[in-house]
This record gives C-alpha cells, structure tokens and sequence, in this order.
C-alpha cells in the first residue's frame, strides 16, 4: 500500500486543484482534457455519475497523452475495475468500504477513499490508508473542521472536495494537512456543452497558480 500512497500523493500533489468532471457525452472528453491540460491542470477526476463516464475516461486516457485521468465516485468493486480497465491512474471513492478496500489491494492502481468522522479515519488507518478525499468539504464542516482533524490526526492527509470554489480554495490550500483540493468549478457543466474551451482553459490557468 505504501508505494501506491506514494504514487497517488506524487500524482494528486502535483498541482493544487483536481478538476471534478461530469461528462455527459463523450465527444466533450478529449477537448475537455485537452482544454484543462493547457491552463495547467493534467490531473483530472472523471465522476461515474453519466452514462458516458466510462467511454471519457478511455477516449481521454488513449486520446489526450498529457492528461493523467482518474475515475470517480466508485462505490464499489465492479466500479472499480471497470474504471481501472477504462485506463484510470487513479481511484476515487466518496467513502470506505471493506469491498472497495478489496478491490484496492489487489490493483496497482491507488484509491483516494472518503472519510470525515474521527471513526471513518481510523477505520482508513486500519486499512493502512491515510491520505484520504474529505467530502463534501463545505458542508461537513469545512476548512474549520478539516484543520481541527490535524492534530488527532497528525501524518493524515486530505483533498477535500464538495462545494470548494476559487473563492474558498485558499482556506483549505493553506492547512498543513491539505495536499490538494478538487473541486467541479474549473469545467462548469453549460461551458463544457457549448464547447468553451477557451474558457475552460482560463479557469484551469487561474486555479494551476493557487498555491499549496
Ligand atoms: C466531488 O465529487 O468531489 C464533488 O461532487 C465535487 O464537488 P463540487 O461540484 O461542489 O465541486
């Protein structure tokens, strides 16, 4: 588990926002990709929320080479490989699960799980988890809550996402155990159907300086 922590710390520390994607036709995958690529963002989370989450992530994974394309909101283990066979480098879950944990341990691919509560997290080090997604960030409590867990919990680390903005995204990037946010402002859903890319390429830029 501890190199794949490695990777996925290496991979998501890489730049201070985590695009959240939810594409609802395919066609928009690789120029969205493409789009956030040139404003700065490589990383990015495709939600299996849409019927054409699984047909994105491989359009983009085979299709936009500087793109490093990450699945989810994986609930569970058929989520899972499907994601990791669509050609996912990573995997995102909301929550913890025994059989998410599974299909985890058995992949190469490494898993960003959800935990807010001091029990969730203790469940995560148990599993030998501990860089965890803190979601939906604003509403369980936000930055306030997110920084109160420090301490309990020193070596944890987050990327909290839900309701995190370019407004609020210093609040959390500023907390010792922050390591990223992510966050769907950078590819709202009505630029992405209008084909804005252009736009779409500015927000990526604006949020690619904000710093860790
Ligand atoms: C997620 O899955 O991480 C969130 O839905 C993203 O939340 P946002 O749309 O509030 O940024």
């Amino acid at each position: 588990m501890a190199s794949k922590t490695a990777r996925l710390l290496a991979l998501l520390g890489s730049q201070p926002v985590i695009p959240v994607l939810r594409i609802s036709e395919v066609k928009h995958a690789v120029p969205l990709a493409r789009a956030l690529a040139r404003g700065g963002l490589k990383v990015i989370e495709v939600t299996l929320r849409t019927e054409a989450a699984l047909e994105a992530i491989r359009a983009a994974a085979a299709e936009v080479p500087e793109a490093k394309v990450g699945a989810g909101t994986i609930l569970n283990a058929k989520h899972f490989d499907e994601a990791v066979k669509a050609g996912s480098r990573f995997i995102v879950s909301p929550g913890l699960t025994r059989q998410v944990i599974d299909a985890a341990k058995d992949s190469e691919v490494p898993l960003l799980p959800g935990a807010i509560t001091p029990s969730e997290i203790m469940a995560a080090l148990e599993a030998g988890i501990d860089f965890l997604k803190f979601f939906p960030a604003e509403q369980a409590g936000g930055a306030a809550f997110l920084k109160s867990l420090a301490s309990p919990f020193a070596g944890v680390r987050f990327c909290p996402t839900g309701g995190v903005t370019a407004k609020n995204a210093n609040d959390y990037l500023s907390l010792p155990n922050v390591v990223c946010v992510g966050g769907s402002w950078v590819a709202p859903d009505e630029m992405v159907r209008d084909g804005k890319w252009d736009a779409i390429e500015a927000l990526a830029r604006e949020a690619s300086k904000l710093k860790k």
